[in-house]
């Protein structure tokens, strides 16, 4: 009887330990859009703060590999700070169309559209007003929120009315991120999250030492105003080459033509294997603190951003400001100017047919 009751007592606690929490809080009002709410989900492992205001990601909160929390993303605690901060996307869903599309155009079922020229001669990250200046509806599921926008025909320039929803959901040491949209009439889509990631916890200065492996044998190399030339190139031989762990600092400053291109790393990486399928992608690894990220998704690139145009004028979480290169985004994606690039997996979306993408993060330790 006793070991019985041993073990009920077993299974409720390892239940319980899995089971995560959702509150909902207000954070602050966004001109002419209401009011921001704060979703705070906690599992046993992980402690993550989501706002409505872009669908993203403010706080995340993990243990190193003595046991000792500390927060692994760029973000601030208000909302106005993001209001007041259109171009770093810190935590973000961008989108219609995230990253790039080349001089804002692109033609669809013959028609040209345009949309706005936010970073010169492209548009970047779905135009001025894009997805994640958008305060989403947010409702509490089970382990964690959804966000809905509904984008009118014509908002931005892009065609269609289109009614996204992501899910992020947290279980365990596992955050996954699921994108849904659908659209009235034909049009394009490419969304994904614009965290930057510093495994060294708040107040760590740089990505540099922190150590990456990409699960990509190819890259899209970009031209001067970073959009892909078009053809893929063999990582092979090059900086570009993450196959096998390199700390990001140790070729960053290479003589090379893309990495000036892109002021540092700042470009699409194939994944390899079948789009659609959830496969590995990425994984970071801070020797400082032990601690590592394995990022896994259903999409066929992921724009590896880092961070090279921070530059020490954004108030930081911990009281200092973020310096270049003091945090990493692995933004799980469709390749830039898709739209305009017919060799690169579409990005079209039709009535009566469904966006659908998945992303995961994993966090966990080493010595
Ligand atoms: C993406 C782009 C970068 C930069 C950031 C936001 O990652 O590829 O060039 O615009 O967003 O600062």
């Amino acid at each position: 009887m006793k070991s019985l009751q041993a073990i009920l007592l077993l299974m409720t606690t390892a239940a319980f330990a899995q089971k995560t929490t959702v509150t909902k809080a207000p954070f602050g009002n966004v001109a002419h859009q209401g009011s921001a709410e704060i979703f705070t989900l906690t599992s046993a492992d992980i402690t993550m703060r989501i706002t409505s205001y872009g669908a993203r990601v403010v706080s995340l909160d993990t243990k190193d590999r003595n046991g000792k929390t500390g927060g692994v993303v760029l973000g601030y605690d208000n909302v106005d700070s993001y209001i007041a901060d259109p171009k770093t996307y810190f935590g973000s869903v961008p989108g219609r169309y995230a990253n790039r599309i080349a001089k804002g155009k692109f033609t669809l079922e013959g028609r040209q559209y345009e949309l706005p020229i936010n970073n010169p001669p492209n548009s970047l990250h779905g135009g001025t007003d894009g997805f994640a200046s958008r305060n989403w509806q947010g409702k509490a599921i089970v382990d964690g929120v959804e966000f809905t926008l509904v984008s009118p025909d014509g908002d931005q320039g892009y065609p269609g009315k289109l009614t996204a929803h992501v899910r992020y959901l947290l279980r365990g040491n596992s955050v996954r991120i699921e994108y849904l949209a659908t659209t009235d009439a034909p049009t394009i889509v490419n969304l994904t999250n614009h965290t930057y990631f510093n495994l060294g916890g708040d107040g760590t200065p740089s990505i540099l030492d922190e150590q990456l492996t990409l699960d990509s044998d190819k890259y899209t190399p970009i031209d001067p105003t970073s959009i892909p030339l078009g053809p893929q190139a063999l990582v092979e031989g090059t900086p570009f080459d993450f196959r096998t762990p390199h700390t990001i600092g140790s070729r960053i400053d290479a003589d090379n033509e893309q990495l000036k291109n892109g002021a540092g790393y700042d470009h699409n990486f194939v994944i390899r294997g079948k789009s659609g399928d959830l496969r590995p992608v990425a994984k970071v690894y801070d020797p400082g603190t032990g601690r590592v990220l394995h990022i896994s998704s259903t999409e066929p690139g992921v724009q590896f951003y880092s961070g090279n145009f921070l530059d020490g004028t954004l108030p930081s979480r911990s009281g200092g400001k973020y310096q270049k290169r003091s945090g990493l985004c692995l933004e799980t994606q469709h390749f830039p100017d898709s739209p305009n690039e017919p060799s690169y997996p579409s990005t079209e979306l039709k009535p009566g047919d469904m966006y659908r993408s998945t992303t995961t993060w994993t966090f966990s330790t080493e010595k």
